[in-house]
């Protein structure tokens, strides 16, 4: 069988990215990284991509081009590398149609807090000033909207009395490490499927009656 090549898409750090490399490495993934994309030529992403000898490519948006004609481009390469699933990791940028529509059901998203609750940027720092007792982090595919596609994983994280939006960031993080990896691994074995909004998880990849929720509590 041939291994799932994914396709990374990174602004930042990249821990996510790394945790993604360690499952692989660690043969709880059966997949392989086939080229990392960022719009960020100072990510640290760049160093974890060169330290574990995966292709990386530094894409900006140009001055001329439109919005879509970066998606289009990165669609490109992406099929160029033969890539069966994009997973952004801290990629700063709304996807695009071109995009969305060259794989599509086939790019999921972190995002760190329970969604519905608190999409777009610093989902912690949202739950933190709304008040929530709980809140965690979400894998989803992409679709248009922002962090509004169907939802695959959660992970519920605790909020404390004296949490910053440091302290609950960094409990989120280590779930977010968790559950990325996990929702790859169940979209490698085939046992994903998009019904409408809803994301059926199988049991097993032939076993379309036995349904699980693979969700995580902290
Ligand atoms: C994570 O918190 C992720 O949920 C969000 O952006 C952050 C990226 O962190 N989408 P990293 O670059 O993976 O360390």
């Amino acid at each position: 069988m041939i291994a799932l090549k994914i396709g990374v898409l990174a602004s930042g750090r990249g821990s996510n990215f790394q945790s993604i490399i360690d499952s692989i490495e660690s043969g709880y993934l059966k997949a392989e990284i086939g080229v990392l994309i960022t719009d960020n030529p100072e990510a640290f992403a760049i160093e974890r991509a060169k330290k574990h000898r995966i292709e990386h490519l530094v894409m900006v948006p140009g001055r001329l081009g439109s919005k879509d004609d970066f998606f289009e481009q990165i669609a490109e390469e992406l099929k160029r590398r033969e890539i069966g699933l994009v997973a952004l990791a801290g990629f700063m940028r709304i996807v695009r149609k071109p995009l969305i529509d060259a794989f599509p059901n086939k790019i999921m998203n972190i995002h760190p807090a329970l969604l519905p609750s608190f999409p777009g940027l610093h989902g912690q720092r949202q739950a933190c000033a709304y008040g929530v007792k709980l809140s965690g982090c979400t894998v989803h595919f992409v679709d248009e909207g922002m962090d509004t596609g169907p939802i695959i994983i959660q992970a519920a994280v605790a909020v404390r009395e004296d949490d910053t939006e440091d302290s609950l960031s960094e409990r989120i993080l280590k779930f977010e490490h968790k559950i990325y990896p996990r929702a790859i691994k169940l979209f490698s074995e085939g046992r994903i499927e998009v019904v409408g909004r809803k994301v059926m998880v199988t049991k097993s990849p032939a076993d379309e009656k036995g349904l699980v929720n693979p969700s995580l509590t902290g």
